[in-house]
């Protein structure tokens, strides 16, 4: 099998000397959509805040590849130009910058770490309209400052957009507790079906189960205590929604004494 896309082994993050994630392992294969659901507190953002690199997360253990290649070791911006894409519940808003100046500053900051041609503005306009139109998505809302104003899925649609146009590898979208709607539900769902293909691979974090009604994913898994408790097919949402997450949080036994820790 080739390289897989992300490989995470054994992951263990501590905030504020204590410990959140303890020894997370996920694998995910280009092409693959998997899901991670879990309660809250159960340390889900954690992971995707790992992954981008935020300050404040000391890792204590534990590796994490991205095609290879140490994710870890790499700065925030590396990240991303290594392909990269994170998601989060509430985007960032920047008064006075219209979103179409955000997206094109976005894609060349990346294209010249590359070492790729930037784009002119007449180039540029034409791939934001190919991308917008694929995503059906007016291009009028992108000469308003970014997420400014902007309704839940009007932050997603412009969101997805950015995605389309960054063409990253792996994304992880944290679409955890309130503020996605159905709409904004659909737009998310629509996004990552139209973004899914065999050299990319998607993380979404979720604890709405009706997400994946529309997002249909490889693996679900089930997040409890810092670190995935049990891996299965699309039907252990389902599970997940009749059952809810009784059952699923049990302290995890230590593996090397086998007692609660
Ligand atoms: N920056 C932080 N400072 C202190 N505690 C944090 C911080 N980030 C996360 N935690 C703690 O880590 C645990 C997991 O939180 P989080 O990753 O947000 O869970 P989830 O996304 O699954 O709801 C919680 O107990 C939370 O209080
Ligand atoms: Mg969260």
């Amino acid at each position: 099998m080739s390289t897989p896309l992300l490989e995470i082994n054994d992951l263990r993050v501590s905030v504020e000397d204590r410990e959140i994630l303890k020894g997370v392992n996920l694998t995910l294969q280009g092409g693959e959509v998997h899901a991670i659901m879990g309660r809250n507190g159960s340390g889900k953002s954690t992971l995707s805040y790992v992954l981008a690199g935020k300050a404040g997360y000391e890792v204590t253990g534990g590796t994490v590849h991205l095609k290879g290649r140490d994710l870890l070791a790499m700065s925030p911006d590396q990240r991303a130009v290594a392909g990269l894409f994170l998601a989060f519940q509430y985007p960032i808003e920047i008064p006075g910058v219209a979103t179409m100046t955000f997206l094109k500053v976005a894609l060349n900051a990346q294209r010249k770490a590359r070492g790729e041609a930037e784009l002119s503005t007449p180039d540029f306009i034409r791939v934001v309209r190919e991308a917008a139109g694929e995503l059906e998505i007016d291009t009028a809302m992108l000469k308003r400052a970014l997420n400014v104003g902007f309704s839940g899925g009007e932050k997603k649609r412009a969101e997805i957009l950015q995605m389309s146009l960054l063409k990253p590898s792996i994304c992880v979208m944290d679409e955890t507790d309130s503020g996605l709607d159905i709409d904004a539900l659909k737009i998310v769902a629509r996004g990552v079906n139209i973004l899914r293909n065999p050299d990319r691979a998607m993380l979404v974090i979720t604890h709405y189960q009706r997400l994946l009604n529309h997002i249909v994913p490889d693996k679900v898994h089930v997040f409890a205590d810092g670190r995935i408790v049990k891996s299965g097919g699309k039907e252990l949402a389902l599970e997940l929604e009749k059952q809810g997450y009784a059952g699923f949080d049990e302290p995890a036994l230590d593996s090397a004494t086998g007692l609660a820790s």
